[in-house]
Order: C-alpha cells, then sequence, then structure tokens
C-alpha cells in the first residue's frame, strides 16, 4: 500500500476504501453529465462502486484526492489492461476524474505521482489510457505526464446521438525506442 501525501496545502492524497463509494459516483455522475469528458455515460451505482472498491487485486488501486475540508475533490484509478492475461500482467490502465472546481491546479498531476510510485512498486512497465478525442484538456494533461499518442479507435463512443474518437496514449516507465516504420500509416504518432 502506498503511502498518503500531502500535495498542496489544502490536498492529501490517500487509498480509497469501499466507503469512498458514494464520492466517487458523486464525481462520475457530474462528468458524465457535462457529456464531453468521459466515454462513461451511465456511472456505476454506489452499490457496484463499492463492488468494484472491494474487489480490486492486490496491484489494482484508486487514489483519492481529499480537500481540507474533508471533501473527496478527485480520484485516479489503475488497473490491470487485461487481467485474464499474465501476458499483459505488466500493463496497466488508467482514469482521473476531478470536479470541475478542482481542475487545473495540479490534482491530477498529484495524483499520478502517487499511481505512478504505486505501479512500479507493483512492477508494471507501461500505463496505456483511452480518452476521447474531442477531449482536448485530459490529451494535453496526459501529454505533459509524459503519454505518447499510439493509436486511435475511430467512431468509439456515441453519446446524445454524436460519436467521438478514442485515442490510445502509452507510457513505458523503462524508455522503448519505436520501431523505424511504426506510426507510418497515419502519421500521428510521436
Ligand atoms: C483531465 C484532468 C484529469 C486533468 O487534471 P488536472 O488536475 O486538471 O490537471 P493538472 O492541474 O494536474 O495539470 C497538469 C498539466 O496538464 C496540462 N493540462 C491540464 N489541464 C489542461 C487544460 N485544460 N488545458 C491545457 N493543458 C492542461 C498542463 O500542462 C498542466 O500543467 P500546467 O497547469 O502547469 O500548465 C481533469 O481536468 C479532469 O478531471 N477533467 C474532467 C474529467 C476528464 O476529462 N478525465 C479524463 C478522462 S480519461
Amino acid at each position: 500500500m502506498s503511502t498518503a501525501h500531502s500535495v498542496e496545502p489544502a490536498i492529501t492524497i490517500r487509498r480509497a476504501t469501499p466507503h469512498d463509494a458514494p464520492s466517487l459516483v458523486a464525481i462520475l455522475q457530474g462528468i458524465a453529465a457535462e457529456r464531453v469528458y468521459s466515454a462513461i455515460d451511465v456511472p456505476w451505482t454506489v452499490a457496484e462502486h463499492q463492488k468494484y472498491l472491494a474487489a480490486l487485486s492486490p496491484r489494482e488501486a484508486v487514489h483519492v484526492a481529499v480537500a481540507a475540508s474533508g471533501e473527496v475533490v478527485g480520484f485516479q484509478t489503475l488497473d490491470l489492461w487485461a487481467p485474464t492475461l499474465t501476458s499483459m500482467a505488466h500493463v496497466g490502465q488508467l482514469g482521473t476524474f476531478l470536479t470541475p472546481e478542482w481542475r487545473r491546479r495540479g490534482v491530477g498531476k498529484a495524483l499520478f505521482r502517487t499511481t505512478e510510485e504505486f505501479a512500479r512498486k507493483f512492477q508494471y512497465s507501461k500505463i496505456v489510457i483511452q480518452v476521447r478525442a474531442m477531449n482536448e484538456p485530459a490529451r494535453a494533461f496526459y501529454h505533459h505526464l509524459g503519454f505518447v499518442l499510439c493509436g486511435r479507435l475511430a467512431k468509439q463512443v456515441r453519446i446524445d446521438g454524436a460519436e467521438d474518437d478514442e485515442i490510445l496514449m502509452e507510457l513505458f516507465f523503462i524508455a522503448r525506442t519505436r520501431l523505424p516504420d511504426e506510426g507510418k500509416e497515419t502519421g500521428e504518432f510521436n
């Protein structure tokens, strides 16, 4: 279990417990209502979220950002990319969710510092994220953390009749050299 971190005067990062489920659901409901930042349009219920938190394997974690008031203002998930495949046990997937008031104040970055520490400790060597193509703030955020674009799933999300692509971005903890012809099809991989 990773240690609790104080990241700025007002925020503490700690592991989530099933008791945090109502807060996490409230945050996701807000983001789902915004319609543009996530593929999640119908968030889990509190009971479903409690079940998810209780069932996390020892190598998976949810970290929450808690304001001085005690309010959970954001969270970050680290799940195995493919829980049934030992061949992909080194690959994690990430999700980050903050209330609007706490965005662009360094909370996402602080959450990732804690998640990264956890992931390295538990022998992950790469992390993948899926982010909606139109979600420029999240793409900028993950780029800032060192993630690079590695794929695109066209028309993967449909919400309110509007379609969006999903962007795949990856981060290697150990630097990897791309093959000379990798990404040539689209010219967009960096
Ligand atoms: C995307 C999100 C997780 C980013 O977290 P955050 O706490 O706001 O980001 P930080 O303040 O830690 O930003 C770190 C860096 O990321 C980049 N960044 C973050 N938000 C940005 C934005 N809106 N526009 C441009 N760059 C941005 C910047 O480089 C920033 O550094 P800087 O502020 O020194 O310039 C948060 O805005 C959020 O929860 N959004 C709604 C839900 C969502 O889109 N989740 C992602 C789904 S995959």
